[in-house]
């Protein structure tokens, strides 16, 4: 995207309702007002380490305390709390145990097919104390990446902190995720052990995902992993191998219910998660102990204003961040309810969502923006029929939301009552961002609205210097923050060039650049334009265009591919593929759709395009760079604006428009 004053204002909807939270909702808030909220985020600005330190000490428990809050010796490698010892899983469990919350419910889940489950925090303790056991028993080291590739089941909680009870770095690869991008991860990664399951359910269809593992380890995974571990789940016939594949079940059995914490230092890793960028394969993100467990415990109390009776619900999957921090160590840190679903929306149930929260009494529930505007497609029919009484707080994240769905899930799902959420963040930030406090603040339909306390955002030209109010630029983030990525996995200079080296600033020496255009309206709001990179968001799902072109040119009949994103109403971005084809290949409809379901199998579902353009002519400079902005405007039908001049031959153009 190209920013400029222009686009930003044209481009984006002027937005100027705004909506207060209702007296009853502040008054009972942990922030309550602007001025509390303003206090909050004068004092971290005046001084952050002072502003850390206090809700270190207080919202975490140490096994030995810290002496530094922020080491900024190697910067941009911050270290936060370098000192101190802890184990996260205390902080989500044990301590909640201790304070008389044993029989309080930790998780409840729901089964695609209607099964369900609770978890006290006890019962918590004692499964993850097992599988913490368990994972010892196969071999499993302090400091030894494990793989966990599971469906929405509580096991894959209980794997997550199983290994973060051992000290075992976990790296969660999407169930969704094909067999291609697993082995890739675990080859990255260097992951001996792989937890899974025989299969998961998702929208009425059983997902195989043992043999997805089985093809990863065939097909060179195989030389870094040792033990697979598998969950029962589909009851499906799947191969076991000898010595190298055990069932979960029989290796818990007669383990002991109670694992001792491992001493963990403060900056060792808690996990590793992939996310794609603008170059190359997926970055395995590198997140550790403390500063990670600080910033998700807090950014969950104060969005979503916790109460201790809350029942708490986030949509997303275990295997995106979203699932790392507001499904499992956000709310468990803070002894709240969290509830978690197998399966997603689909036609045959489309009031999956309102039955779960009519059923459960949730109270808070945070989902994305693509299931809000499916949701306002099918009508409000379908959740009308549903008593959403118990509601108070509604919440959305992963990309921009337009005000008309923001109004519809204002409207309709919180019966005008509950304050909405829009938070700003990204699997690199740990937490949210940029985000209402629900209690102290009016909302504006679109806007992530404020940065938290302790978050200096700004919003820069490429030289670095401040854009004017209303101006589109890049947003930077100016202070390290606790929960932010300490590097790449194995890429120490792709972390220094994808985040810190890109926007020179003139007070700060590390400034982090989050790939995102955004401007600030006249009362300080943030508003997200969306990526300013070659990344795309398919249904907030981050993929990289040169991900999709490497798995469309690793197809036989491709010679070259550029993919763009195209605007899509109900998605938010739809993939676009320009290919052209080998000189033995000729363009058919069938090849087209072979063409897709090799990249379904390259990458996974979410990345499959949903236009394939076959094209003799890609349109490049004369030093062979293809001019994506012209294939962005043909894609989605706009006309090709700007300079051409640089195209290396012009007639390009017509037989595009032509082929698209
Ligand atoms: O472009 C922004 C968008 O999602 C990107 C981060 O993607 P990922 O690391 O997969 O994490 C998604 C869940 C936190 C960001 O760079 N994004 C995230 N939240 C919003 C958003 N765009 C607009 N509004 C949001 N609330």
């Amino acid at each position: 995207m190209e920013l400029n004053k222009k686009n930003s204002i044209n481009n984006i909807l002027e937005e100027n309702r705004t909506f207060p939270p209702s007296k009853e909702f502040s008054n009972s808030a942990i922030i309550k007002s602007k001025k509390d909220l303003f206090d909050l985020r004068e004092k971290a600005r005046k001084n952050p380490n002072e502003f850390w330190d206090s809700y270190a000490k207080t919202e975490i428990d140490w096994f030995r305390p810290y002496e530094t809050v922020l080491d900024r010796n190697k910067a941009p490698f911050f270290r936060w709390f370098p000192e101190g010892q802890l184990n996260i899983t205390y902080n989500c469990l044990d301590r909640h145990i201790k304070n008389g919350l044993g029989d309080k419910n930790a998780l409840i889940w729901e089964g695609e097919p209607g099964d369900s489950k609770t978890y006290s925090y006890k019962d918590l303790l004692k499964e993850v104390c097992k599988a913490a056991n368990a994972l010892k028993s196969l071999g499993v080291k302090k400091g030894e990446l494990v793989c966990i590739y599971m469906p929405m089941i509580p096991e894959a909680m209980i794997a997550m902190l199983a290994c973060a009870r051992i000290g075992a770095p976990h790296s969660v690869v999407f169930g969704g995720f094909s067999s291609e991008s697993l082995k890739d991860r675990v080859i990255d990664g260097n992951a001996k052990f792989i937890i899974t399951a025989d299969g998961g359910y998702r929208k009425d269809k059983v997902i195989e995902l043992k043999k997805a593992v089985d093809s990863a380890i065939d097909s060179g995974a195989g030389d870094v992993v040792n033990k697979v571990i598998v969950i029962k789940r589909t009851n499906k016939e799947i191969s076991m191998k000898l010595n190298r594949d055990f069932w979960w079940h029989e290796l818990l059995e007669n383990q002991d219910d109670w694992c001792e914490p491992e001493i963990m230092n403060s900056e060792d890793r808690l996990f590793i998660l992939y996310t794609s960028g603008s170059t190359g394969k997926p970055k395995g993100v590198v997140h550790t102990i403390a500063g990670y467990n600080l910033w998700t415990h807090l950014t969950f109390k104060w969005i979503f204003d916790i109460k201790s009776d809350d029942i708490y619900w986030c949509t997303a999957d275990v295997g995106w961040i979203t699932g790392h921090s507001y499904i499992v160590y956000g709310p468990l840190s803070n002894g709240s309810t969290t509830l978690m679903y197998e399966g997603v929306p689909r036609p045959s149930n489309l009031g999956a969502f309102w039955q779960i929260i009519q059923k459960y009494k949730v109270s808070i529930f945070y989902t994305a923006p693509t299931a809000i505007r499916s949701f306002m497609k099918s009508g409000r029919e379908i959740p009308d029929k549903y008593d959403l009484s118990s509601l108070r707080l509604l919440g959305t994240v992963g990309e921009p939301i337009n005000p008309e769905a923001w109004i519809w899930y204002k409207d309709v799902i919180g019966n005008n009552q509950c304050p909405i959420v829009d938070t700003w963040w990204q699997t690199e930030t740990g937490g949210v961002m940029i985000s209402p406090l629900p209690g102290a603040i009016d909302t504006k339909p679109g806007s992530a609205t404020l940065p938290l306390p302790g978050i200096e955002v700004e919003i820069v030209n490429k030289e670095g210097s401040r854009v004017e109010i209303n101006e589109g630029g890049y947003l930077i983030i100016r202070k390290p923050w606790p929960g932010m990525m300490r590097t790449i996995h194995g890429n120490s200079q792709r972390f220094l060039e994808s985040y810190w080296d890109f926007i020179p600033h003139k007070e700060e020496p590390f400034v982090y650049f989050a790939g995102d255009g955004a401007r600030i309206d006249n009362d300080g709001y943030v508003w997200i334009m969306g990526r300013v990179d070659d990344v795309i968001s398919v249904s907030g799902h981050r993929l990289g265009t040169m991900e999709i072109e490497s798995a469309l040119v690793s197809h036989e009949s491709v010679a070259e591919a550029a993919v763009v994103g195209k605007k899509d109403e109900l998605k938010g971005e739809a993939i676009v593929a320009f290919v052209s084809l080998e000189k033995n290949f000729k363009n058919s409809d069938q090849l087209v759709d072979e063409i897709k379901l090799h990249v379904v199998s390259e990458i996974g579902v979410i990345a499959k395009p949903e236009k394939i353009i076959i094209t003799d002519s890609l349109p490049k400079t004369r030093s062979g760079k293809i001019m994506r902005r012209i294939l962005r405007s043909l894609a989605s039908g706009e006309k090709v604006s700007g300079d051409i001049s640089t195209l290396e031959d012009s007639s390009v153009l017509e037989k595009l428009k032509k082929d698209s």
